[in-house]
Parts: C-alpha cells; structure tokens; sequence
C-alpha cells in the first residue's frame, strides 16, 4: 500500500464519521479531497458513460465500463437505475483508489414509475402547484431507486411544432415557461440538495436549442442577441435563480459556435453574469459532435475547445478521458480549467451526501414502499384532468348529456396505452394505463352500450376500416373519436414537416360527421396539431396531449362533466405550417393587418390569415367568467415604482369552474420594437357559480423592462397599455398607464 493510498483511506474514512459535516464545509472537503487528486482520478471525474451494459451479460462493452469505473475513470452514469443495480455499480466505484462515489442519472422527465403528463400537457395546466407535486412524485419514485439527478426540466423556449421536442418543454412564452422552469427545479431538488426523496434537477438545453432553424432537431441557431436574452434565456435564469444544481449545453450553435464550444454561453453568461455554482454537463456526445459540425478537426481539439468553453462533464464522447490529460501535460488547457470542473461535480456529491453515505439513495425497503404508491396515481389524475385543453364546445355537446344510451367509440387511439405515457419512458408499466375506452367503461358500466371500431389506423393510407365505423356512429346518440399522432411521432429527433393529422384520419372524421351525429373528438399528440376540418365542424374537440398513466381516467372525468376543464394552451395552435413559427408576441409591423380584408401591400398572407388556427391561452370551460372592474393604482409610474392593478373575476355559470386569468401588457413605442402582447402574470383561480373575487397583480419594473444590445435589461419612459383576459386573443379588459 503506498502513502498515498494509506493517507487517502483515512482521510475518506474520515468523511463518514458522525458529525464531520458540521465541522468542515462543504468547501474545505472538496480542497482536501483535491490535493489527493492525481490528473488522472480528477478527469475521471468529469467522464460520465451511459451503460444498461453495466448491469447485464458480459460482454466487451461492460468489461470496458467496470474496468473504468473501478480505475476511477468516472464520475458518472446514466441509465443505470434500481437500488440492486446502482448499489452494485456504486460499490465497484468504491473499490477506487480514493473511493469516490458515482453519481445516477437518468431523464426521469415526466414521472418515473407513475407516469406523469408530458411536460407541454402540463404546462397547459398553467397550474404551479400540480406542476411541483408532479415533479416532488418522479424524485421521490427516482430517488427510491437509486437515482441521483434527472435531465430535466427542458426550459428551451418552443416556437415551432415541428420540433419535436415541442412537447418536452413549457411551450412558447417566456413568462410562463420561467415560471414553470422555477417550480420544476423546486419539485425535483426541495430547497436544499440532499433529502433521500429529492434529486438534483438540470436546466436544459443551454442555450436556445428551442429556435434550431426549420423545427430540425440538432439543427443551428441563428437568432439576435436580443431575442437570446429576452426570449431564450428568462427560463434558464429561472431555473439558476432556484438553485438548480446543474445546466445541460445543447446540440446547436449560437452565433455560429456549438453550444459545448460556446465560451461567451457558458462562461460569460451562465458562470459569469450569473455567477453560477453548479456544474454543466454536455448533451450526449455533443463534445465529439464539434468534428462533424467543422469546428473542432479532431478529438483533442474537441476536448480543449468544451473545457476552455466551461463544459464541466463529458457525457458520451469520451473526449476528456482520451484527451484531457495530454492537453494539460502539453500546456493547451490549464490545470485550473480541470480542477475547477472536478471542484463542481465533487461539490455536488458532498451536497448530496454521498461521501457520508454512497448508497444513501439506494435502499431497497424504500424503494419498495415507494414504488406503486396508490396517493401518486391520485396526483397523476389530477394533473392529467388539469391538462386537459376544451378547445371547442358548439351547442354545449359537452359535457356528455345523462340520458345517452349508445355512445360510438371511434378512433385509432380509443385504445391507447402506450401512447398515452409519451416519448420518455423509463420505468413504466405501459400494460396498465388507462385508456380512454377503459376510463369510459368505468364511468357506465352497464347503462349505456359503448361500441367501438377503429376506422383507421393512426398513419395508415387504408380506409376499409370506414363503413363499420359509419355503422357505428348511425346507431349511436353521440360519437366520440380518439384521434392523433402515436408516441414516437413527438420526442427527440421527431421533427414532422407535416403536422396535420395523420393518415387517414381527418378522412374518417368527414365520414363520421357526414352521418349527422354529435361529434367529439380527442386528440392526442405531443405537439400542436394541424386539423382544420376538425376544427371547423367537429362539435367540441378536447386537446388531451398524452396525459400519463390516469389519461384515459382523465379525458373520461371531463367528457362526463365529473371534471370541469380549466387547461389554456401554451402553444399556439397554427391553421397551416406555412405560419410556423406562429407565437401571440409576435411584432406589429410597419404594415399591420386590422381587418380581414388587409392583404395586398399588408404583412398578410394571400392564402390564409395570419392568426393561428386555437390561440395561445386559450381554453373554454363548462361555465362562463365575466371580468369587471379593472383597476389601476396609478395613472403615471415614476421609474422603479411597481404598478398595482385589481380586477373582479365573477363565474356567471351554473357549475364550479377555474380561469386562468392573464395579464398582458403592450409597450407602445420604444427604441426598439415591442411584441403586441406579453404575458406578465396570471392567477388559476377556482370560483363557485356565482362567486366572485377581486384579483390583484403587480408590474414590477422588471417586468416592464426589455433587453437591449450593449446596454442589458433596461426599462424606458413610455405609455403602456394592459390588457387582462382569458386567451391572447380574448382580452375582456384593458387600461393604461405612462411610465416616466
Ligand atoms: C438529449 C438530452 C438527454 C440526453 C441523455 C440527449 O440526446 O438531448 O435531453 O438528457 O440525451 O439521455
């Protein structure tokens, strides 16, 4: 045994006992664990694997994973998760030289063992309380199983269906989207690293990965540095501002340098404005992914470039366990660049604990209490009934009438399970979630007759399916169609150019309504739809996204009327992909469209109009809200002052019902252009029929601020016009006020 390795043994052994946390700081523990650091163990640190191969049949590839984890050659893995396997690769780690424990990752993104709805569907609860307990769940299940850090939230900013990975994130608006950023971290992580049933949360993709061009996964980003800062970033600071433990960098460019590569991102802004603490972890392999971009020429280039940029850990290239070592032997990175990434990660493993305890996390009695927790599915339920978005409702078809005795079930989704848990599964019983056909049954029994047929497949050219269908819907009082895009069309590298409903299924719906019977449809997908027929003759259409576990629970509750929708949609919903990207804060123009009829030599379209198809915020209830009263504290706010403002939200229904109230505010003129509208507030306010309550909101003068090139966050004199309603484009009441 040599000195080192004695000296080292006493010092960890140390760590462990009773009291030692209270004694040194977290700080101090780092630095002694550094001086018996050699270059070797500190780029261990900084290399994470991914490895399902750890845990099962030898192979090369395991016996590669163990040897370095053994060796002391990582800090981290992914997707190894259950308290017998991360105890098992933990203790490999422990045979180490100095005996530092890994830490598990994984994306537990929307629930780990309950799944929870996609995160677009939650966010369309505008609901931060159901949001946090969604997020409190997924720690608490992931945390039983070994889990350390989940890859979430995703707070890219998403203008454009098309991507995908749309419905990862909290949608289009700044606002809303820091908003949630900061309650997802709270939920994931508690107020403090180091509870057993919290984990650490990462804001991810830093940055602007939400604007890659075309709605083109992994594609560049060409946007300005206002829009960086006023658009993308809010979220990320949100989430900093909550104490997120750790940034994800993102697979795009950002001025014409990959995100990993991006020094002015993630040195500048992230650890230099904003003086962030925890570390930053590359996206998989976007390290060696600089080579193809033509940025890096090889591996150590790679390498140098990420370090230097401020990209702490190295997740999937392998770059810095090949190459980090002879960069600093041979003078191209310095050593401070390295021990400053180690000092991150390792600060981390102390906050969690896992010094004190490596298997802290892992233990098997919790793991099987916690794990099919009959109170997660009751969470998952409400979140899901909170989700759901009633976009249309003609003649009050909705909620379903008591004396129905037939109703028809159509649809390539009546069925669906595995749809419903959405692109991130990891630990789900996709056998046992609800459908919408099982949901309904539930809700019968035995009075009425449910009859189901198909039609269709979700992307199937075949119409032979339509006649039973159309058999169906004549025999029945009403029709209800479950149509949409499967799970795998929405999620990472799933761009669509075409987001109409798939198939034959809009074909279907034609044949359906053509019998003359009410129709609902639900929709089902991880993105905003394109379904202009449905649209203009369906009766009422009922957005329900894919909801999780308790989906087909859920979309039953409301067509029932046992759940009165509440769910505003945090994307706007285009009429054609010839909008995209179609968001409500967009700019007036020199040549504004007033009237319908504005089209030649307007900023119009000669093919369509310009506004989208559903609006941003919006969301039909099963009662009505009327909004009286609006008052405004001051007339003329003196520079620095907060403006107050109140209102009277009345519900004018016959059942309880809640509104997402919004406030929005239009900057009129400044010395660069303002959107027409931006959120800055909104209230989830329940009323009882007939109730009413005064709502208060403040503007802030960060709120009225904007970001201007060189100058930074400032605000201006001017007149500002506020509207307060229930959509983007349903503004009930409006006031002004001049700010000096
Ligand atoms: C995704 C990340 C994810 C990572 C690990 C990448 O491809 O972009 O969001 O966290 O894989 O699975």
């Amino acid at each position: 045994m040599n000195r080192i390795f004695s000296f080292s043994l006493v010092l960890v052994v140390s760590f462990t006992l009773p009291g030692y946390a209270q004694r040194k700081t977290i700080d101090q523990r780092v630095d002694s664990l550094m001086k018996l650091m050699t270059l070797a163990e500190k780029v261990g640190q900084l290399n994470q694997y991914s490895g399902r191969e750890v845990t099962g049949p030898a192979s090369d590839r395991k016996n590669y994973l163990l040897n370095d984890i053994k060796n002391g050659k990582v800090g981290s893995m992914l997707n190894v998760k259950g308290v017998k396997d991360t105890r098992e690769i933990q203790s490999i780690a422990l045979q180490s030289r100095l005996k530092i424990p890994l830490l598990f990752s994984l994306d537990v993104i929307h629930g780990y063992k309950t799944v929870f709805p996609i995160p677009l569907a939650e966010s369309a609860s505008w609901d931060l309380d159901i949001i946090k307990q969604s997020a409190q769940v997924a720690a608490t299940e992931s945390a039983a199983s070994g889990i350390h850090w989940t890859f979430a939230p995703m707070v890219d900013i998403a203008r454009d269906p098309r991507w995908g990975r749309v419905m990862e994130g909290a949608g289009e608006d700044t606002y809303l989207g820091a908003q949630i950023a900061k309650t997802r971290v709270l939920g994931f992580q508690g107020e403090q690293l180091g509870a057993v049933d919290r984990i650490m949360a990462c804001a991810k993709h830093f940055a602007a990965y939400g604007a890659s061009m075309a709605g083109r996964d992994y594609n560049p980003v060409d946007i300005s540095e206002q829009q960086l800062h006023e658009i993308y970033l809010p979220p990320f600071k949100a989430a900093a501002d909550a104490g997120v433990a750790t940034f994800m960098n993102s697979f795009n460019t950002f001025n014409g340098i990959p995100a990993t590569g991006n020094a002015y991102l993630q040195r500048d802004i992230l650890k230099g404005q904003w003086n962030y603490k925890g570390f930053v972890v590359s996206d998989w392999g976007s390290i060696k992914e600089m080579t193809p971009w033509g940025f890096a020429k090889n591996l150590n280039y790679a390498a140098e470039k990420a370090i230097l940029a401020g990209s702490d850990m190295d997740m999937e290239s392998e770059a810095y366990k090949k190459e980090l070592e002879n960069l600093v032997n041979n003078g191209k990175v310095d050593l401070k660049y390295v021990d400053e990434a180690v000092r991150r990660i390792l600060y981390k493993k102390f906050e969690l604990g896992l010094f004190d305890n490596p298997y802290k996390f892992s233990d098997e009695k919790r793991e099987a209490k916690v794990m099919n927790d009959p109170k997660y599915k009751d969470i998952a339920k409400l979140a899901a009934q909170k989700s759901i978005v009633l976009l249309k409702n003609d003649n009050a078809t909705l909620p379903l009438s008591k004396g129905l005795k037939n109703i028809a079930l159509i649809g390539p989704l009546v069925n669906a399970k595995r749809d419903q848990a959405g692109s991130w599964v990891v630990y789900a019983d996709t056998a046992n979630m609800v459908s919408v056909y099982e949901g309904l049954q539930k809700k019968y029994a035995k009075n009425v007759k449910l009859s189901y047929a198909q039609g269709t497949g979700i992307d199937d050219a075949l119409t032979n399916g339509f006649p039973e269908a159309v058999n169906a819907a004549k025999n029945a009082d009403v029709v209800v169609m479950v149509l949409g895009e499967s799970w795998d069309m929405s999620g990472e590298a799933k761009s669509r150019t075409d987001i109409c409903l798939p198939g034959q299924q809009e074909a279907l719906f034609k044949a359906v309504k053509a019998t003359g019977k009410p129709v609902v449809v639900v929709l089902m997908a991880g993105r905003p739809l394109v379904f202009n027929t449905i649209a203009a003759q369906a009766d009422a259409i009922v957005y329900a996204w894919f909801l999780g576990d308790q989906g087909g629970n859920a979309i039953a509750d409301v067509l029932v009327g046992d759940y009165n929708p509440s769910g505003k949609l945090p994307i706007s919903f285009p009429r054609n992909v010839g909008q995209i990207p179609i968001f409500y804060n967009y700019y007036n123009t020199g040549r504004p469209v007033t009237k319908p009829s504005d089209i030649r030599y307007k900023s119009a379209y000669i093919d369509s109009p310009n506004d989208p198809r559903f609006a941003f915020g919006h969301g039909l209830s099963y009662t009505t809200f009327a909004y009286n009263d609006l008052k405004l504290d001051q007339a003329t706010l003196q520079k620095g002052q907060s403006l107050k403002l109140s209102f009277k939200l009345t519900n004018t229904g016959k059942v309880v019902g809640e509104e997402v109230a919004q406030l929005y505010i239009h900057d009129q003129f400044a010395s660069i252009v303002r959107p027409v509208k931006e959120l800055k507030d909104f209230v989830k306010v329940k009323l009882k029929p007939g109730e009413s309550k005064v709502i208060n909101f403040e503007l802030t003068p960060e709120k009225l601020a904007f970001y201007q090139e060189k100058i930074g966050w400032t605000t201006e004199p001017g007149t500002f016009k506020v509207m307060i309603g229930t959509a983007s484009n349903d503004i009930k009441l409006e006031g002004n006020f001049e700010l000096k």
